[in-house]
């Protein structure tokens, strides 16, 4: 199996000392960072923005950081998402609606110097997307109904991850395969068994009962 990466989403992070949040879960050695920007219509909470993006950026090491735009029009986010520091852009197949137009979100992305990467809701088939593959960076399985930090997984949505992962091996495309919702110690073998490179943990690193450290280092072992 490659090496999995783990993207922690600052969600459920104790935003009152984010910076300091930030910190913990990169001495604990998450790989990149994985940003939930909600705009309260594509999905019914509002989350975060560009400034909490920047800050996030100040704080870290220079790791990695994605942004999950969770928001019925994606393209109007990139330039400030890009300046913010994000360096690669998710975007939603249901917002952009069609394969032509998220076309137009995957050039518009590069055309800001961004990798790309596309989310799929829990009712999007993997068929649906299938021709944009060879044109992204990241694929983005939702095992939620997005909008929400600690909801449990679906593990039935894992069979999409197995589809895609044979996609990825059929076609030789590079693509990274990410699974975002409910993952945590318990099933994140699954998750990488199916084909998952990148695991987003959002409760399973930033909760009540744990350090950010000790959550991480047990994910990790349970990786294997
Ligand atoms: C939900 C977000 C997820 C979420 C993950 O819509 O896209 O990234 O924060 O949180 P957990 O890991 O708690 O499900
Ligand atoms: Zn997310």
């Amino acid at each position: 199996m490659p090496a999995i990466q783990i993207a922690p989403s600052i969600l459920t992070a104790d935003f009152g000392r984010l910076a300091e949040q930030v910190r913990e879960a990169e001495a604990g050695g998450c790989d990149l960072w994985h940003l939930d920007v909600m705009d309260g219509h594509f999905v019914p909470p509002l989350s975060f923005g560009r400034e909490v993006i920047a800050a996030v950026r100040a704080a870290s090491d220079g790791r990695f950081i994605e942004a999950h735009l969770m928001v019925e029009r994606p393209g109007e986010q990139f330039a400030d998402m890009a300046a913010a520091g994000a360096q690669r852009l998710i975007f939603h197949y249901e917002a952009a609606g069609n394969l032509d137009r998220a076309r137009e979100h995957i050039g518009a992305a590069r055309a800001l110097g961004c990798q790309v990467g596309l989310a799929i809701n829990p009712e999007t088939a993997v068929r649906d997307i299938a021709p944009l593959l060879a044109e992204l960076d990241e694929v983005t399985v939702m095992l939620i109904r997005p909008g929400w930090g600690g909801q449990a997984m679906r593990p039935d949505l894992l069979t999409k991850v197995t589809d895609l992962a044979m996609r990825v091996r059929a076609e030789g495309v590079a693509l990274q395969i990410e699974v975002d919702g409910g993952v945590k110690a318990h099933n994140a073998h699954s998750c990488a068994a199916a084909g998952a490179t990148i695991l987003v943990a959002g409760s399973a690193v930033f909760n009540a009962e744990q350090t950010p450290q000790a959550a991480l280092a047990e994910l990790r072992g349970a990786i294997g």
